[in-house]
C-alpha cells in the first residue's frame, strides 16, 4: 500500500520570519498525525528548514532546473538539492506550465535529474476545464503522464509521488467531487499498472485542489486517494494540520 502524505505548497508566499513561525507551528504540531508532510516553502528557507526537519515531516523544492550545471541565471539545480539533502521537489505544477511555459519534455528532464539524485518528484497533472468540458480529462492525463515519465524503468518508478490537480480547481475554492477525484486516482493507478506493474500500488497518489480541512476527510477516504498537495491551506498552520490529521 503507498504511504500516506500531505504536501504544503507554499507558492511564492511568507516574508523569512513569517515563513519560521509557520514551519515552527507545523513542526510542533506534527508529532500525532499517521502521515508524512512534506513542506515546500521558498527555495531560499530549504536549507533552514531542512536542518530542524524531523522524521515524517520533511522538505521538498517546488521547482529545480532541468539542466544539469552551468550558465543558468537564477536556476538551481537537482544535485545542489541533493548537496542539501533535499528529499522531495515539485515538478509540473499546472502555474509552471501556464505561466512559466514548462513543457512535457522539461518536466521528463526534471525528473530524470531528480531521481539521479535520489531526490522524489512529486509530479502534478491535472486538466483545465476546458479539457473536462469535452470529456478529453483522463486523456490529456495519461499523456502527461507518460511523457513525464518516458525513459524510466519500474525500478525508478517507486521513488515518484504523483499528484492529480485539476486546474480549474486550484486556488479557486472549487473541489473536484469525491468521485471525480476517486475516478481519476483510479485511473491513474490503472495507467500505471499497465505499464510498471505492481510497483502502481506503492506510489502515493494526492489530491490538490481547493482541498481544505471541511473535505479533506471525505477526499482521504477514497481507496485511490493516498493524500494530499495543499496550497492555500498550508499557509495557516491549524489548517493545514488539520488537513493532515484527516485519515480514518
Ligand atoms: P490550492 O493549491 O490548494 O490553493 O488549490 C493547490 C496547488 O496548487 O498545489
Amino acid at each position: 500500500m503507498a504511504r500516506k502524505i500531505v504536501a504544503g505548497n507554499w507558492k511564492m508566499n511568507k516574508l523569512a520570519d513569517e515563513a519560521q513561525d509557520l514551519f515552527n507551528d507545523v513542526l510542533k504540531g506534527a508529532d500525532k498525525l499517521n502521515c508524512e508532510i512534506v513542506i515546500c516553502p521558498p527555495a531560499l528557507y530549504l536549507q533552514g528548514f531542512n536542518n530542524i526537519s524531523k522524521t515524517d515531516v520533511n522538505v521538498g523544492a517546488q521547482n529545480v532546473s532541468a539542466y544539469v550545471k552551468g550558465a543558468y541565471t537564477g536556476e538551481f539545480s537537482a544535485e545542489m538539492l541533493r548537496s542539501l539533502s533535499i528529499p522531495y521537489c515539485i515538478v509540473g505544477h499546472s502555474e509552471r506550465r501556464s505561466l512559466f511555459g514548462e513543457t512535457d519534455s522539461e518536466i521528463n528532464e526534471k525528473i530524470k535529474n531528480l531521481l539521479f539524485n535520489h531526490i522524489s518528484p512529486i509530479f502534478c497533472c491535472g486538466e483545465t476545464l476546458d479539457q473536462r468540458e469535452i470529456g478529453i480529462e483522463k486523456d490529456v492525463v495519461k499523456d502527461q503522464i507518460i511523457k513525464a515519465l518516458e525513459g524510466l524503468k519500474s525500478s525508478q518508478i517507486g521513488s515518484i509521488v504523483i499528484a492529480y490537480e485539476p486546474v480549474w480547481a486550484i486556488g479557486t475554492g472549487v473541489t473536484a467531487s469525491t468521485e471525480q477525484a476517486q475516478e481519476m486516482h483510479a485511473y491513474i493507478r490503472k495507467v500505471l499498472l499497465e505499464k510498471y506493474g505492481e510497483i502502481a500500488f506503492e506510489i502515493p497518489l494526492l489530491y490538490g485542489g481547493s482541498c481544505k480541512p471541511s473535505n479533506a476527510r471525505e477526499l482521504f477516504a477514497c481507496k485511490d486517494i493516498d493524500g494530499g498537495l495543499i496550497g492555500g491551506a498550508s499557509l495557516e498552520a491549524a489548517s493545514f494540520l488539520s488537513i493532515a490529521n484527516s485519515f480514518s
